[in-house]
């Protein structure tokens, strides 16, 4: 470990963002009655021009209204190279209850992004005397967002979250498809005339792990387009959670139960985490620094492996 030791990131189980249009009123309490530890809904993308002003009107008023349980409420906003996205900040921060945990940043491209949104929730939070501290989560969805990904975990304490967004990303780095996340027909290697499909998002993907690790924010997966498609989210999602991330977006409600279930670690993985550990002690107590534990090495480093799941657990259960 270097000298400077890595932070950990907020204690919460971020398993699931499930995302609903602001303007589709009528799903926020579905929204709410889901299975899903964060709620994102939308001022953006699935929001039409002609329907901003009423979405974000919709969006203050369930934030008040709604039963979001102990759920992480997040409001994504418009980008920062639109005319919507400060009176989106100025309108939630200004009239939005102290329900409002979290707003979502999309297609940032460098740290001045976060910065800028910083100055303007700070000056409103102060000016309004509002008690609790908005958080901020990111996507990473362009070409400038992924060159510049370690200063934009770093840009603000406010982050807590930066996810993934497979579909701008692809369209901002010239990837020839039109997927949203999953295997893609042209990324393939050949062996003996056999095709073996590989993971265009794989870099990326660990790019945002190793910032995120880094500056102590959480990296999560984001959407996966194909709501027909469960083994193809559930195939994502398991490689996801192999590279480090916490967890992954629903974008229809059917995909809540697969994300939970992945980011979820199983009893059996839970189970040998704590005879790991336990071995480790053993191991310990005979003055070892490493031992056998089912025919294969384990040492200091397995303890912090295994004590990532154990925790993982224990917040989820918490
Ligand atoms: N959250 C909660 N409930 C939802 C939901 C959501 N995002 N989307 C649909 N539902 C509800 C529907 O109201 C319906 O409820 P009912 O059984 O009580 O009638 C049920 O789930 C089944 O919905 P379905 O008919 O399969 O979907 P749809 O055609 O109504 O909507 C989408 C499909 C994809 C348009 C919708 O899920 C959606 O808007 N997803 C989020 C899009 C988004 O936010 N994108 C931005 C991030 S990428
Ligand atoms: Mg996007």
């Amino acid at each position: 470990m270097s000298f400077r030791t890595q932070p950990a990131p907020v204690a919460r189980p971020n398993r699931c963002q499930l995302f609903g249009p602001g303007s589709r009123p009528a799903i926020f309490e579905k929204m709410a009655g889901s299975a899903a530890d964060v709620i994102n809904i939308d001022l953006e993308d699935s929001v039409a021009p002609s329907d901003k002003d009423s979405a974000r009107q919709n969006v203050i008023q369930a934030i008040g209204d709604v039963d979001w349980g102990n759920k992480t409420l997040s409001v994504r906003i418009n980008g920062l190279d639109t005319p919507y996205w400060y009176r989106d900040v100025v309108d939630l921060l200004e009239n939005a209850s102290e329900r409002l945990d979290q707003i979502m940043i999309p297609k940032v491209g460098n740290a001045a992004d976060i910065y800028a949104v910083d100055a303007l929730v700070s000056a409103i939070e102060a000016a309004k005397g509002r008690k609790k501290r908005i958080a901020f989560e990111v996507i990473i969805e362009s070409a400038a967002g992924i060159a510049h990904v370690e200063e934009i975990a770093a840009a603000s304490p406010r982050l807590q979250a930066m996810s993934l967004g497979a579909a701008d990303f692809a369209a901002s780095m010239g990837m020839a498809t039109t997927g949203i996340g999953g295997t893609q027909e042209g990324y393939y290697m050949l062996r003996e005339g056999q095709k073996y499909w590989s993971d265009p998002w794989h870099w990326a993907q660990t790019a945002i792990v190793a910032a995120c690790r880094t500056h102590g924010v959480l990296p999560v997966d984001g959407p996966f387009g194909d709501f027909s498609d469960d083994e193809g989210f559930r195939a994502q999602a398991l490689r996801s959670a192999t590279l480090g991330m916490v967890g992954k977006w629903a974008i229809h409600p059917k995909q809540v139960a697969l994300a939970n279930e992945v980011f979820t670690p199983s009893e059996a993985a839970v189970q040998e985490a704590r005879e790991i550990l336990a071995a480790m002690e053993e191991a310990k107590a005979k003055g070892e620094g490493a031992t056998v534990y089912k025919g294969r090495l384990v040492d200091i480093a397995s303890i912090k492996q295994a004590e990532v799941i154990v925790r993982q657990w224990d917040m989820i259960n918490a």
